[in-house]
């Protein structure tokens, strides 16, 4: 038996630093693989990844964020249990959130997304995010040297969220100052999530609404705060502030955390550098083979309605099924090569970063502009880009932290240093 399967994935500290050689030993096994102690099911084939995000009749979200914790609060009985689902779902931590809904609540609910992310309004906040990443720049600047994570990343994504959302700017302090010091996601120490992050944002969005609702001003808030579901229906202000709410949770850490990843290649890596810094239109690509390579969701997870085979395995209803987007991502039937980064790599935009089907992610645009911004803006003001060997060690011997949960993949911090421009 190989170490690998004496060891519990979802609590062993081993396999935060590279998850990588533990998922292709469970994909060259076989790509759909029960692993042990949770009775998981472990899907690391891109195909098969593919096949349980678009299948919604057989696999349900209720688990989507949280995996094998803290369980179901029932016991599964039969071969098909939509109906316990519905029954406890109440029960069932993060049920408010649109990630953990299935259709049709979810489909209702996502579409009030859509008056959001309109092109406008990203347009807009594609120039909030200009300004914003120079004055954190500016911030640093002059000393040659910045902790990418804290100083730049975390308040970066903060606050793009909050102008798309049309937070006012003179709360923007107080966001920073509450947020930027949390981890959602954090492993607590049985493997599950830690304190809820998102109490702050409930009240501060809870306040905006229902003023805006009163007194519409004409801004995004009022906006979200008079949206209607596609029956002409007005949603509840706590629907919206959970949408709003957890926009953030959902698109704060992973945005951040494909900044840190994005630099930690480009500052190994002066040739890459100085090709991006001399041609910006490789941004995209460059971003794209960074998702893939390094995305920051690390396990997205269903539940099994319903009996099904998946990969010739019988998988029982009430089985969680964890769907590693970046095992699928690394799946050589699919990316010649997975664990190099190339450049030119003609299907990287093909990853699962973002997921697939009815649940992937509606940020994706967004995320792809605020790193696209943030690596051609530190690029053109930071030349030389390396990686702090006081911090990290040399180059022959790198160490980097990362987080250490089983749902996101993400540095603890990453210090560079550069030559001021
Ligand atoms: C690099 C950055 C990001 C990554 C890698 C990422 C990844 C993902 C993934 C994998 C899912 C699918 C979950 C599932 O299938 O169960 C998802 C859903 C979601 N993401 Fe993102 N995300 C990112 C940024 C963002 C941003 C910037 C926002 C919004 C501001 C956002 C908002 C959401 C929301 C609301 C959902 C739930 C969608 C649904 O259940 O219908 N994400 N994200």
């Amino acid at each position: 038996m190989n170490d690998f399967d004496s060891k519990d994935f979802f609590t062993d500290p081993s396999f935060i630093p590279d998850p990588h050689p533990y998922f292709d030993h469970l994909r060259s096994k076989c790509p759909v693989q029960f692993i042990e102690p949770r009775g998981v099911v472990a899907v690391t084939g891109f195909d098969e990844c593919l096949a349980v995000l678009r299948d919604t009749s057989t696999y349900s979200n209720i688990n989507a964020a949280t995996g094998p914790f803290p369980g179901m609060p029932f016991t599964p009985e039969g071969d098909d249990i939509s109906e316990q689902i519905e029954q406890h779902r109440p029960e069932i931590p993060l049920n408010e959130h649109l990630v953990t809904m299935d259709p049709p609540k979810h489909t209702r609910i996502r579409r009030l997304l859509a008056g959001l992310f309109t092109p406008r309004r990203l347009d807009e906040n594609e120039e909030f995010m200009w300004r914003l990443a120079d004055r954190l720049i500016d911030t640093f600047h002059a000393s040659g040297k910045v902790e990418l994570l804290h100083e730049y990343a975390q308040p970066f994504a903060l606050l793009t969220v909050a102008d798309l959302l049309g937070v006012p700017e003179a709360d923007h302090a107080a966001f920073v100052a509450h947020l930027s010091s949390q981890t959602p996601g954090a492993m607590a120490e049985d493997g599950a999530l830690g304190a809820n992050p998102l109490e702050f944002l409930d009240s501060k969005f809870s306040n905006y609404i229902e003023t805006r609702r009163r007194e519409p001003v004409g801004d995004v808030l009022s906006i979200l705060a008079e949206s209607r579901y596609s029956d002409g229906e007005t949603p509840d202000v706590v629907e919206l502030v959970r949408l709003a709410t957890f926009l953030f949770g959902a698109g704060q850490d992973t945005t951040a955390r494909l900044i840190t990843a994005s630099f930690r290649l480009l500052g190994e890596n002066p040739e890459l550098q100085k090709q991006l810094r001399e041609d910006h239109s490789l941004v995209p690509q460059f971003v794209e083979e960074a998702l893939r390579l390094e995305g920051p969701v690390k396990s997205d997870f269903r539940l099994a309605k319903k009996k099904t085979t998946l990969g010739g395995v019988d998988i029982p209803a009430g089985t969680p099924v964890m769907v590693s987007l970046p095992a699928g991502n690394r799946d050589p039937q699919r990316f010649p090569d997975p664990h190099e980064f190339r450049l030119d790599r003609d299907n990287a935009r093909e990853h699962i970063a973002f997921g697939r089907g009815v649940h992937s992610c509606p940020g994706g645009p967004l995320a792809r502009v605020e790193a696209r911004v943030t690596i051609e803006r530190l690029l053109d003001r930071m030349a030389d880009i390396k990686i702090s060997e006081e911090k990290h060690g040399p180059a022959d011997d790198r160490h980097f932290t990362y987080e250490p949960t089983y749902i996101l993949r993400g540095l603890a911090s990453i210090h560079l240093e550069f030559t001021p421009v």
